[in-house]
């Protein structure tokens, strides 16, 4: 279902400035990213809704096997498509700024998100404003150019990109994400638990998330550009 939210607020013009925050999320992690955004935007009086992307064969995380991670990190190698249902009707309705947000998937966006591409992309996405959003383990680039030259070929405008890596160091960061997918606890063994902390992103990355949202929904609703923002707090950028 979608979220939508109720105590909102306009700028001079009285325009309620509305964002939908269309996404996928394997494991939580952009789910849990963009609820701070939407706090923080919000907090800036932005009307927000939700829509998760629902494959027709749900996913479960963890994947539960060694064997069966590698054979889905080789099919989205080869960017597999995981068919999604029909999206709710609200994404069709007029928004200020469509967040796409999801996960790198073998330097790919995720599957879910390729059909999405697929099936409705210049529909959703011809002469509207969207953000990317992506979370990933480290290694965003190619998921990057891929995804903007999806975002192009549907007509999209594209002001900026967001992009959040886990913190924890290589290369505990690659086996940590890899056996965490697989269903095991890297964080509890005696050896890798002792450099890796946690799976996904942090407390400060997800406060990082909140205060971006307070960003671009202030930007919204005074009409200013978010191309000068810097929306990748933790990574360098080329
Ligand atoms: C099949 C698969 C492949 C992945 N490949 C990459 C990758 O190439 N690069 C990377 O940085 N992270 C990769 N990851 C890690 C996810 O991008 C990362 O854990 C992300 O935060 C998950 O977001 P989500 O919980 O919203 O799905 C992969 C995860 C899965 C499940």
């Amino acid at each position: 279902m979608a979220g939508q939210e109720t105590h909102t607020t306009s700028d001079k013009t009285g325009k309620i400035r509305r964002v939908l925050l269309l996404y996928y999320s394997f494991s939580g992690q952009t789910t849990g990213l963009l609820n701070n955004l939407a706090i923080g935007l919000k907090q800036e009086g932005v009307e927000v809704n939700f829509v998760k992307l629902r494959p027709i064969a749900p996913l479960r995380f963890p994947i539960g096997s060694i064997f069966a991670t590698f054979r889905m990190m080789l099919a989205t190698f080869f960017r597999l498509r995981i068919t999604i249902k029909e999206p709710e009707a609200c994404v069709w309705e007029d928004y200020d700024l469509i967040i796409l947000a999801g996960p790198t998937w073998s330097y790919n966006p995720s599957g879910p998100i390729l059909d999405l591409f697929d099936r409705f992309g210049p529909r959703l996405f011809k002469n509207k404003s969207v953000l990317p959003m992506i979370s990933c383990r480290g290694y965003w680039r190619m998921h990057w150019h891929g995804l903007k030259g999806l975002l192009t070929k549907s007509g999209a405008k594209i002001p900026n990109r967001i992009i959040f890596s886990h913190p924890a160091p290589e290369p505990w960061r690659t086996l940590g994400v890899f056996l965490k997918i697989a269903g095991k606890a890297p964080e509890r063994s005696k050896l890798i638990g002792r450099y890796y902390k946690r799976y996904g992103h942090s407390r400060q990355q997800l406060l990082a998330a909140e205060k971006m949202g307070v960003t671009i929904g202030s930007c919204l609703k005074h009409n200013r550009s978010l191309a000068d923002l810097d929306l990748c707090p933790d990574i360098a950028l080329p």
